[in-house]
């Protein structure tokens, strides 16, 4: 790239894309330490029950294994990312089928895998509860001896909406739920471990926060932290599924332990059995608008399925909540999110962390009180969605950028050219076509005053007059989304520089300070900051005659948490804004949905890579397509029925739309160059938009994501024994 051709905006590709589709490229498997052991972890395949005991002699006795690591042997036995509530290797009980109850070091992974086998443990069935529904009863059995099974209920208060349902024109009710989705990042988790030369426990790993898992880490084997380091290697994934320890600190454990390098990998089945999911989410709706489709009251309860361990549950439940009324200026709203512990798989972050859910039931309410109205989808939506100076539903101001108007007209318009006028379904033919839209909301960055900051560290290489180059450290995870790349951009602009000019240290959370995780979409605007922040004043030290280096934390504004009672607060600083249409087909005979084209618009601020930015909407979308159609996970009596991709089937290039990325640009106040986050977006308002398609095609509501042909069928029917199905107001 020669000097002054565009770095900001530009499509340059991926640095690291030639290794990667080489194969060259070293994931966290592909890792190796001479004289390395292998871990195999003791899964617990119960969902809940008390440990009698654990008995390893025969294990032992198998030639090649070097250990049976127990929870006796973690010096402090807790971890999590919000609150530490999960053993390592339990102690006295198990609470989900993939709980770890000892792990085995071998020579080899088979003899590690034979000695695991070997492993004989007895256990007592304890009481289960797998329904959040029943899981928040008191008298439901307790996941945790020492607490109720409700982690979090948040509730949101504005305006009077029992007032607003006795004079509105219309009430529509629905009732929506959703299921776990699996990460399925292409790398399953792995790592290895080993103490160097200079005495640090070494865990080599992926993940999308250096200085959180060092943290934990180094709680848990009780070290200071300067004596862990974490290192990530290339990636395979993440979308909020490395956001929680899963494997890492055990074979961080086997090398502490046995002071020799261990390298631990998982298969698929352990990896989907091992690692958190997607909130499963059961939500009542019920919502009123005036006959002009003015929205008066939308009143939900949002009922989350926390799984057995804490994880990131409390804050996507917040997240949900107040996008429960979704992007719609209401002035009466009334929200109860309640997130319970249950004996099914550990829920967490999932790219949309929450917002995916919310908005399948409130971008379908909203296209139903349209359908009840007799309006059109479109206008209810120009009448009611936020405009800059609306208050959101916590009751202060939203932060400035508001632009969802601006990405529903222009998604309008590219709807208008690229989707077929008014699709006449021909009364013979079983395949139906419908258009859907819907719209999104979605915070960038930390939420509800939890600390958000983000730390760079700029050495200019100077001479004379002028710059020749730069290093720039920043520990950040580059997840798959091309931070590094992005970042890399800012910095040569900022600096004048060419891009082969700036030298970035990004992965070794002992050589690069904090810039936070790689997570709700905020490293670009957060990173970004601090890397433009930092060459700033590495320059303008330079310039003053002193050490050409600088080392900035940028803090972007303040967040306050919420009133648990009415949720007053200020949620967040960013929001990013996103505008759907889709065209379905569906096959009346059998169920089937096809998602046949997209169009995605959304307001980025500055594209700092436009590339990057496209294929982030286009990776959503591929997500979308399971999340809303395809990937049915299923847990009974705590039990996972699907942890294989041939039973759990994700969206392949068949199920692909042609999509259509459109990027709006309102430059953001704090985001460097304007630019605001955009990772998670796409994949908000999807399912809903895809609901409403359906519902288009054949005027069917379908409730329950995902949309299994089963389902559609089902609904199909219903519609047709009930026309008044069809957001019938009551
Ligand atoms: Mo994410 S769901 O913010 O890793």
């Amino acid at each position: 790239m020669t000097k002054g051709s565009p770095r900001i905006g530009s499509p340059i590709p991926r640095p690291d894309a030639l290794d990667k589709v080489t194969g060259a490229a070293r994931y966290p498997a592909d890792l190796f330490r001479p004289g390395m052991l292998h871990a195999k972890a003791v899964f617990a395949h119960r969902p809940s029950a008390r440990i009698l005991r654990v008995d390893a002699s025969e294990a032992q006795r198998i030639g090649g294994i070097r250990a049976v690591l127990t929870a006796a042997d973690v010096p402090y036995n807790r971890f999590g990312l919000i609150e530490a509530d999960q053993p390592l290797l339990c102690e006295d009980r198990v609470r989900f089928v993939g709980d770890r109850v000892a792990l085995v070091v071998g020579e080899t992974p088979e003899i590690a895998a034979a000695g695991a086998v070997a492993v004989r443990v007895e256990y007592e069935d304890l009481p289960i509860v797998t329904d959040p529904r029943e899981a928040l009863e008191p008298e439901s059995a307790r996941v945790h001896d020492d607490r109720p099974n409700v982690l979090l209920h948040q509730k949101i208060r504005k305006g009077d909406v029992d007032k607003a349902f006795a004079q509105a024109d219309v009430v529509v009710e629905g009732a929506f739920s959703t299921a776990w989705q699996e990460h399925a990042y292409l790398q399953p988790d792995a790592g290895i471990a080993y103490w160097d030369e200079q005495g640090r426990l070494v865990l080599e790993t992926a993940g999308q926060w250096l200085h959180e898992d060092r943290r934990q880490i180094a709680a848990m084997f009780a070290m200071p932290e300067e004596q862990v380091v974490i290192r990530y290697a290339k990636i395979g994934g993440a979308f909020g599924g490395r956001e929680d320890l899963s494997l890492p600190p055990l074979v961080a454990l086997a090398a502490w332990k046995l002071r020799v390098p261990v390298a631990m990998r998982w298969s698929r089945e352990e990896s989907i059995i091992g690692h958190h999911k997607r909130h499963p989410f059961y939500i009542t709706s019920r919502w009123a608008a005036k006959r002009d489709g003015t929205i008066v009251a939308a009143q939900t309860r949002l009922v989350a399925d926390g799984g057995a361990y804490a994880s990131t549950s409390v804050e996507v439940l917040k997240c949900a909540t107040i996008f429960a009324a979704g992007p719609y200026a209401i002035a009466n709203v009334a929200t109860d999110g309640i997130v319970c512990y249950t004996n099914n798989v550990p829920c967490g972050a999932m790219r949309g962390f929450g917002a995916p859910q919310a908005h399948f039931a409130a971008e379908s309410m909203v296209t139903r009180l349209a359908d009840a109205l007799g309006l059109d989808p479109v206008e209810i939506r120009r009448r009611n969605l936020y405009r800059e100076g609306d208050t959101e539903s916590t009751g202060r101001l939203l932060p400035y950028g508001v632009s969802v108007r601006d990405v529903f007209e222009r998604c309008l318009d590219e709807a208008r050219s690229m989707l077929p006028a008014p699709f006449h379904n021909g009364a013979v033919s079983p395949l139906r076509r419908g258009i859907g839209m819907a719209c999104g909301i979605k915070n960038v960055g930390y939420s509800f005053g939890f600390p958000e900051q983000a730390t760079a560290t700029v050495e200019l290489d100077v001479h004379g007059v002028s710059i020749r180059g730069a290093r720039v450290r920043i520990g950040t995870a580059d997840v798959g989304q091309g931070s590094h790349l992005a970042l890399r951009q800012i910095a040569a602009e900022t600096l004048d520089l060419d891009l082969e000019c700036v030298t970035m240290v990004t992965d070794d959370s002992n050589e690069s300070p904090n810039a936070g995780s790689a997570s709700a979409s905020r490293m670009t605007l957060v990173g970004g900051r601090a890397v433009k922040d930092a060459c700033e004043e590495a320059r303008r030290r330079w310039l003053a005659g002193e050490v050409p280096a600088a080392t900035v934390q940028y803090r972007p504004p303040r967040t306050t948490p919420l009133d648990l009672e009415t949720g007053d607060g200020v949620p967040n600083y960013c929001y990013g804004y996103v505008a759907q249409a889709v065209e379905v087909e569906v096959d009346v005979r059998t169920g089937l949905v096809r998602v046949l084209r997209a169009i995605s618009v959304h307001d980025v601020g500055r594209a700092i890579n436009k590339q990057q930015v496209e294929g982030q909407i286009e990776g959503a979308i591929a997500q979308g397509i399971g999340l809303a159609l395809t990937e049915n996970f299923i847990c009974e009596r705590g039990r996972i029925v699907t942890p294989y991709l041939s039973t759990y089937l994700l969206p392949t290039a068949l199920d692909m739309p042609e999509v259509h990325p459109v990027i709006v640009e309102n430059p953001d106040p704090n985001g460097p160059y304007g630019a605001r986050g955009m990772a998670e977006m796409a994949l908000v308002p999807f399912a809903a938009a895809v609901a409403a398609a359906v519902h288009d095609a054949t005027g069917a509501w379908v409730s329950d994501l995902p949309m299994t042909p089963e389902r559609v069928l089902n609904a199909i029917r219903a519609a047709t024994v009930s026309p008044l199905q069809r957001g019938q107001p009551l």
